[in-house]
C-alpha cells in the first residue's frame, strides 16, 4: 500500500461549463499523481500535486529512444451516486506486460490502482455527468535517465493526469468510416505492437493523416508480413459479424488486448452468439460485403467505447457496411458497456470497482 502524500491546489481551476463541448483529452483536472523510481531504491515518493508542467532532463531516456508505457481508462459518475471505475486491475496488468516488453520495472497492481483511485477521489467534482461523457484517465510510466547511451534507464516516473472527456469521435455514436492502410504497417510479430508504447503510435501518424485528409476518422492496419490479415484500428479493436456470427483477429501479439475487446467477447458468448477469434483475411471481409452478409463492424476501445463502422476504403474501392447505420448488436453493446459502466445495468462480472 503507497502512502500518498497529498498537495492539494490553491488555486483551483474553473470546471467546463455543461454545455462545453469537452473535446476528447483537451482539458485537466486540478492534480495529478507522481511517483519516482531510481535503481536500487526502487519505486517512491508517491504524491499528488497540482496539475502542471514538469521539468525533466533534455537527455531524458524517453525523449530519444522512446522508453515509456501509458494506459488508457475512465471513471464514470454512477447512477447510485457512486464514482467507480471499469476493470483498472486489467490496466495494471497490461502495462505491467508492457513495462516488462520495454525493460520498465514493474509497479505492484494494487499500488497501480490505488493511485488512480485517490486521485480521482480529490478530482471527483471534475466527472462529466452529461450523457456519453466521463472522465478519461492516462497512467503513463517514462523512462528519465539522463544519459544519451542506449540502455534501460536507470530513473523513472510514474505519472497519472485526468481529462474530462466527451465522446473520442466527433461522430459520437454515428459510424465511423476506416481506410485500410495496404502500404505502411504499424507492427509485427515479435516487435512492440501489444505492448501499449508510444513507437506503435507514432508509427500510425502518417496513415492517420492521409486517412483524415481523404475524410475517414481511423485507419485499419493489416499485417506486416503478408499485407492481407486484419489487425486492429489505430485506437481499437475491431469486430466483424459475418452471417450471424462475431468475428475478431486473434490476440498474436502484434495488437493490443483490448480491455473493451475481452469485455465484449464475454457479453457477445453471453448472449449466444458464436464468437470467433482468428486470422481474418480483408479478402474474406470484402468477399462477405460482396455476398451481402457483412452485417455489422464495430471498434471497441476505451476512448472509443463502441463505435460501429459504417464504411470502409480500401485503395479506389468503399465498403458501405449495411445501411451505413448503427447495427443491432453494436448498439446493444454500447447501451450494455455504457450501461454496466454507469451502474444502470447489473455488472454480473465484478467489472465495476468503486473508488470509495
Ligand atoms: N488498440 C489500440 C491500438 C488502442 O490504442 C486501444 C485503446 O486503448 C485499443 C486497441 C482498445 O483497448 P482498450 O479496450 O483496452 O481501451
Ligand atoms: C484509449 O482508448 O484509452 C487509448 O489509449 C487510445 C488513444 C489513442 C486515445
Amino acid at each position: 500500500m503507497l502512502d500518498i502524500k497529498i498537495n492539494k491546489t490553491e488555486t483551483p481551476k474553473a470546471k467546463p461549463a455543461k454545455d462545453d463541448p469537452l473535446l476528447f483529452g483537451t482539458i485537466f483536472t486540478d492534480h495529478m499523481f507522481i511517483m519516482d523510481y531510481v535503481e536500487g531504491k526502487g519505486w517512491h515518493d508517491a504524491r499528488i500535486v497540482p496539475y502542471g508542467e514538469i521539468t525533466l532532463p533534455p537527455a531524458a531516456t524517453i525523449f530519444h529512444y522512446g522508453q515509456g508505457v501509458f494506459e488508457g481508462l475512465k471513471a464514470y459518475n454512477g447512477e447510485n451516486g457512486q464514482v467507480q471505475l471499469f476493470r483498472p486491475d486489467m490496466n495494471a496488468k497490461r502495462s505491467n506486460r508492457s513495462s516488462d516488453r520495454l525493460c520498465i520495472p514493474q509497479i505492484p497492481e494494487e499500488d497501480y490502482v490505488q493511485a488512480i483511485k485517490e486521485l480521482v477521489k480529490l478530482d471527483k467534482d471534475w466527472i462529466p455527468s452529461e450523457p456519453n461523457h466521463s472522465l478519461y484517465i492516462r497512467p503513463f510510466i517514462i523512462g528519465t535517465d539522463p544519459f544519451l547511451g542506449l540502455r534501460t534507464s536507470a530513473y523513472y516516473k510514474f505519472i497519472v493526469i485526468l481529462s474530462p472527456v466527451g465522446p473520442y469521435y466527433p461522430e459520437g455514436l454515428d459510424p465511423v468510416g476506416i481506410w485500410i492502410e495496404d502500404d505502411y504497417v504499424r507492427a509485427v510479430r515479435g516487435g512492440i505492437g501489444e505492448a501499449k508504447t508510444g513507437g506503435n503510435y507514432a508509427a500510425s501518424i502518417l496513415s492517420q493523416v492521409k486517412a483524415h485528409d481523404e475524410g475517414y476518422s481511423q485507419v485499419l492496419w493489416l499485417d506486416g508480413v503478408h499485407r492481407k490479415y486484419i489487425e486492429e484500428v489505430g485506437a481499437m479493436n475491431i469486430f466483424f459479424k459475418i452471417d450471424g456470427k462475431v468475428v475478431t483477429p486473434m490476440l498474436n501479439g502484434s495488437i493490443l488486448p483490448g480491455i473493451t475487446r475481452d469485455s465484449v467477447i464475454h457479453l457477445c458468448k453471453e448472449w449466444g452468439l458464436e464468437v470467433e477469434e482468428r486470422r481474418v483475411a480483408i479478402d474474406e471481409i470484402k468477399e462477405a460485403w460482396e455476398k451481402g452478409i457483412l452485417e455489422e463492424v464495430w471498434g471497441t476501445g476505451t476512448a472509443a467505447v463502441i463505435s460501429p463502422v459504417g464504411k470502409f476504403r480500401m485503395g479506389d474501392e468503399v465498403m458501405q457496411v449495411k445501411d451505413g447505420g448503427i447495427g443491432e448488436i453494436s448498439q446493444k453493446l454500447y447501451d450494455t458497456v455504457t450501461g454496466i459502466q454507469l451502474g444502470k445495468v447489473e455488472d454480473k462480472h465484478g467489472w465495476v470497482v468503486p473508488v470509495e
